[in-house]
């Protein structure tokens, strides 16, 4: 047996032990649709998403898988009902989880389409999302875990990313340090699932929280800017 073979079945038997028959088929629909040809394993386990490498033809792609049963659902329906652009979802669990992967591929490409610098969407499936992997062959490092050279630019650079995503109508809500990857001392910016319209009534907490979280992060790599001053450039 190839190496990749192997070291599909052992990601195989890894997600058949994590995920549930429907999260299985919708696996192999991906396959059988060619979008990938197998998981290759783990990235990472999160509060709500399992995050898989996987083979697509000559390259690696990322797929984040949100679980269906060990999610926590109360947050992720508070969070999504407030979102204008999904007036209607009932409280059902499995349509709230496909819904939170479908709002994180289409904030991810509205992010994209106005030129932020998070990884291009390919496809979503039910609770299942297929994203470019950031990284060369293995995921980027967090910016918390791999500090960046140039504090000064590498904050300058969050903060547009910020504006940007703001004037297109986007804002992140869960900006930090560990869903920002540091891809050759470039922001990209990840994990947009909770992101929301400026219409949302919790959009403005969202922001301000965000602006404090990367003033925190820039004063621990030395850079002085207040939550405040980031509010105000992001706004301007
Ligand atoms: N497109 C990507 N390219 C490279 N790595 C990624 C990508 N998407 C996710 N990852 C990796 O998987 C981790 C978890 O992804 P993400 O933050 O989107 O999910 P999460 O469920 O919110 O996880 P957590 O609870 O840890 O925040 C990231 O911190 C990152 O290491
Ligand atoms: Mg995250």
């Amino acid at each position: 047996m190839s190496r990749m073979a192997t070291k599909h079945k052992e990601a195989w038997k890894t997600f058949a032990q994590v995920f549930d028959r429907f999260t299985e088929l919708a696996i192999h629909k991906l396959i059988s649709k060619g979008v990938i040809d197998g998981l290759m394993g783990h990235a990472s386990i999160g509060k709500e998403a399992n995050v898989f490498l996987a083979q697509a033809k000559d390259r690696t792609v990322i797929v984040k898988i949100y679980r269906l049963s060990t999610c926590d659902f109360t947050r992720m329906y508070t969070f999504i009902r407030t979102d204008p652009r999904f007036p209607k979802l009932n409280r059902q669990r499995r349509k709230v989880v496909f819904a939170w992967a479908q709002r994180e591929f289409r904030n991810l490409m509205k992010a994209r389409e106005a030129g932020v610098r998070v990884p291009t969407p390919i496809t979503h499936i039910n609770n299942i999302l297929v994203m470019d992997l950031v990284g060369d062959a293995m995921p980027a490092a967090k910016a918390k875990d791999q500090l960046p050279q140039k504090p000064d630019a590498f904050i300058a650079d969050i903060i547009g990313q910020m504006r940007k995503l703001y004037k297109a109508g986007l804002v992140h809500g869960d900006l930090s340090p560990y869903n920002i990857l540091n891809q050759h001392e470039k922001p990209v910016i990840i994990d947009m699932s909770q992101s929301t319209t400026p219409e949302d009534p919790n959009a403005k907490e969202f922001l301000e929280r965000d602006a404090k979280n990367i003033a925190a992060f820039a004063k621990k790599i030395g850079v002085e800017v207040t939550a405040d001053e980031i509010l105000q450039k992001v706004k301007a």
